[in-house]
């Protein structure tokens, strides 16, 4: 026997996808979510324009996407959940078992991750029957603002609707793989890109296109700061789905047949045009009506449903937008789980059931912290921040950025040239151009990150 340390035979192929279109697909659905949607325009327009954006490409194209094919690669060729696959490929290699913590720690991040995203995404939720309902047509400007206050400041709602979003996740990623989470992509992404542009036509025949247009891209090099360019390189990696395990659990159930490569140039295309889209679906309209550009969930939750109130159609284009906006977090939320659901059903050999019943419980519990960062347990704070503030802040700011320097580390300079090569197409395609970035870039890039971080330098 001289396979003790290879790869695991690989999974049964009802635990993978179709086809090469369906990864993609999933992959765009747990890229595009929340972050490109209210976070990415506002950002974008308020950092400099064209500035930032170009910061923002440059991110996604030397440092995002080298490391997102690095996350697939580590699944794929693990063919298991993030922490037998690290596991796996650490012995592989010949190196330490400590590493599956990486993948322990992209579960734990999915994980808590997604206890505060459900909730922003039941607001969404919400939004859709309260647009129809035409209600925003009839209500003056600060009152959709109370409305929207009033919707925050009421715990049961917020535990509803969140309820809500976490059951449609777990109905669909119970159903495991092909059945649950292609079938559900292969018809919420097009659906989600149909709607998102629609909804830029829309905004280009009835807004002030060439005033948004202006916003998000004349490049303001005076706008742009070195705050601003550590929020471009972190909503690079948060836009990308990177650092979390999701990656890797959806890389793992990649036919080996398909190049990971030309794939993950194309989710990285995809997730970046329906940033720029949703941009220039939003901000025509709140231009037209004179409002402010201001950022966070004020602008899609108040300024847009004002905007909506006021024009033609404005309640039916205001619902659309408020389902696309829903499909762009579910299907976020789906990946966001699934590593933690196949961690469960194949390292503690529970049914997918009873896995889904488990971290959906978990969840459940720990959105309540979420939810009531927003009413009753505002005043309950650690150094300032909220519950919801500071699981944001662990999250995204630290343990993200960990999980991506870790990955970069373990597959540049632990794993065999020879096994990364063959994973990304031979040692004459790009590879050569990943190897360096990967082992020189990226890690002093996000160390650098976690200095300015801590305070140690200043940016
Ligand atoms: N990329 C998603 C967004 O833009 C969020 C997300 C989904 C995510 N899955 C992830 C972020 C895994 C980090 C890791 O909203």
């Amino acid at each position: 026997m001289n396979n003790t340390s290879k790869p695991s035979t690989g999974r049964m192929p009802a635990q993978q996808w179709s086809t090469r279109f369906a990864f993609i697909l999933a992959a765009a659905g747990a890229a595009v979510g929340l972050g490109n949607i209210w976070k990415f325009p506002y950002i974008a327009g308020e950092n400099g324009g064209g500035a930032f954006v170009l910061v923002y490409l440059a991110c996604i194209a030397l440092l995002g996407l080298p490391l997102l094919m690095a996350e697939v690669l580590i699944g794929r060729r693990g063919q298991q959940n993030p922490v037998n696959s690290m596991a796996v490929l650490a012995q592989e290699a010949g190196a330490s078992p400590l590493w599956k913590n990486v993948g322990r720690l992209g579960v734990l991040t999915g994980f808590l991750l997604l206890s505060f995203y459900v909730v922003v995404a039941g607001w969404a939720l919400a939004y859709i029957p309260l647009t129809a309902s035409g209600v925003f047509t009839q209500l003056q400007p600060a009152e959709i603002g109370q409305r929207f206050d009033a919707h925050l400041h009421n715990p049961w709602v917020l535990i509803g609707w969140g309820t809500l979003v976490l059951v449609l996740t777990l109905g669909i990623v119970g159903r495991g793989v092909r059945s649950g989470l292609e079938k559900a992509a292969n018809l919420l992404m097009p659906l989600l890109f149909l709607f998102l542009l629609i909804l830029v036509g829309y905004a280009a025949s009835s807004g002030h296109f060439a005033k948004a247009a202006a916003f998000m891209f004349n490049p303001d090099f005076s706008k742009l700061t070195a705050s601003g360019i550590l929020l471009a390189l972190g909503h690079a990696f948060f836009t990308l789905s990177i650092g979390g395990g999701a990656m890797m659990v959806y890389g793992s159930y990649l036919p080996k047949s398909v190049s990971i490569v030309r794939t993950s140039i194309l989710i990285a295309i995809l997730d970046t045009a329906a940033a720029l889209l949703a941009g220039m679906a939003i901000f025509p309209i709140v231009f037209a009506h004179g409002l402010e550009p201001a950022g966070g969930p004020g602008l899609i939750f108040v300024t847009l449903p004002i905007a909506f109130g006021q024009m033609p159609f404005g309640t039916l284009f205001g619902t659309l937008f408020f389902i696309m906006l829903s499909v762009a977090a579910l299907t976020s939320a789906f990946s966001l789980i699934e590593p933690a659901i196949a961690w469960l059903t194949e390292k503690r050999g529970m049914s997918r059931l009873k896995a889904c019943l488990l971290g959906g419980g978990g969840i459940w519990l720990l959105s309540l912290g979420t939810v009531f960062s927003f009413n009753i347990g505002a005043e309950w704070t650690l150094a300032g921040k909220t519950f919801f503030a500071t699981l944001d802040y662990l999250t995204s700011g630290w343990m993200l950025p960990l999980g991506a320097l870790c990955m970069a580390l373990f597959t540049a300079w632990v794993m065999k040239p020879e096994h990364t090569a063959e994973e990304l197409g031979g040692r004459r395609g790009l590879w050569q151009l990943w190897l360096p970035l990967m082992r020189y870039l990226v890690p002093v890039v996000i160390v650098v990150i976690f200095l300015q971080a801590v305070g140690v330098i200043a940016l």
